[in-house]
């Protein structure tokens, strides 16, 4: 086992509901085995800039239900350059941070195993609502995202049933459209774009007509805010695009919402919470093993950790952004695996949508 005096945990990137409880649990489960923790505010910054705290379990106590994170977050561009990186090692240095908890998504990782790589031990905690780190098929902050559109889709539905209308709700992921998938799913919208899936304009305009004839008098269509149309050479968020072409084809007035940022706050869910606590404690166990370098990925249900260069380089492959050399030092068996969790995920993406088509 290895004998760690200090570790530090931090939170990066977006934040997302179950980081707090995450921070719970590294929290906890470090001090119950003699391990001190510093939290890291305000993400890579605030390694950079010397901005800790200790953390103990009395300080934590209360904070599994908070929605954002206690540790505050930052997108730090100066971690990137190798000075932001020897500031960090000091500070790592001079508080006597053995190893870091990182919770966050791919850009987080990114950092934590530049980190590794520089001698500091890292394992990563996803903490990400878009869902969109494709070697596991979990981040935290997930489930809450889709239920908290769930229940303002609901909400819209109410009006739009009233006045017969229909709602554009364009909801958060970045490039990715699980958000939007699953919600649209849930919330029985007539249509979703996102995307990963060319989307049939003309087709779901057809189907708003049919309900529309059928009686149907409150309509949803879930636009995932990743999907553009090029516009006079410009790229223009496809959802606002969308209303006004539902509107003048269906002659049904149809308003447009951006839910933008509410999408990612709140109180946890009990699956954020539960996904949260159980990564938490299997990060401190890793590093406590001599582990370092690792994600935490939920495959089929399971914990497992994942190379962070292997996880990085496989998001790379599904979203088709490998560059020359990417794929240099891994096996061949390592590049069929990858292969495989893109087909899996792609196969699994098709299939959900095939479901709106089919539930509506
Ligand atoms: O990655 C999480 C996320 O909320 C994305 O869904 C969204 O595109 C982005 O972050 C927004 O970032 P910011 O809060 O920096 O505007």
């Amino acid at each position: 086992m290895q004998k760690f005096k200090r570790i530090g945990v931090l939170t990066s990137g977006g934040d997302a509901p179950g980081m707090n409880a995450a921070i719970r649990a590294i929290t906890c489960a470090a001090i119950r085995q003699g391990v001190e923790v510093m939290g890291i505010i305000g993400g890579y910054s605030g390694l950079i800039n010397e901005k800790l705290k200790p953390l103990t379990t009395t300080s934590v106590a209360n904070i599994i239900s908070r929605g954002g994170t206690t540790l505050y977050s930052d997108r730090c561009l100066e971690f990137k350059t190798e000075e932001g990186m020897q500031k960090a090692i000091a500070t790592c240095k001079k508080y006597n941070i053995d190893a870091i908890i990182a919770i966050g998504g791919d850009g987080t990782f990114r950092g934590a195993t530049d980190l590794s790589l520089h001698g500091i031990p890292t394992i990563g905690v996803t903490g990400t609502i878009d869902n969109d780190i494709t070697a596991t098929d979990y981040t935290v902050g997930f489930d809450t995202a889709m239920n908290t559109v769930v229940n303002i889709a609901d909400q819209f539905r109410d009006t739009c049933q009233s006045h017969a209308r229909c709602n554009v709700i364009e909801v958060m992921g970045r490039d990715c459209g699980w958000i939007a998938l699953m919600a649209g799913i849930a919330s029985g919208a007539v249509a979703v774009a996102i995307p990963e899936i060319p989307f049939d304009e003309a087709k779901a305009i057809e189907k708003i007509k049919l309900e529309k004839a059928e009686g149907n008098r409150g309509m949803l269509v879930i636009v995932s805010e990743g999907v553009f149309e090029e516009v006079d050479g410009k790229k223009v968020p496809y959802g606002k695009l969308l209303r006004e072409r539902i509107e003048k084809a269906t002659g049904i007035e149809t308003k447009f919402a951006r839910l933008a940022h509410v999408v990612r706050g709140g109180s946890p869910s009990l699956r954020d919470r539960f996904t949260a606590s159980k990564m938490g404690v299997r990060a401190v166990e890793l590093l406590l093993e001599g582990k370092s370098d690792l994600i935490i990925a939920e495959e089929y249900g399971k914990l497992v950790p994942i190379d962070t260069h292997f996880a990085l380089t496989v998001d790379r492959m599904y979203k088709n952004k490998l560059k020359d050399g990417d794929l240099d030092g891994f096996s061949p068996e390592d590049i069929e695996k990858m292969k495989e969790i893109c087909d899996i995920r792609t196969a699994k993406i098709q299939r959900y949508y095939d479901l709106i088509s089919k539930t509506s």
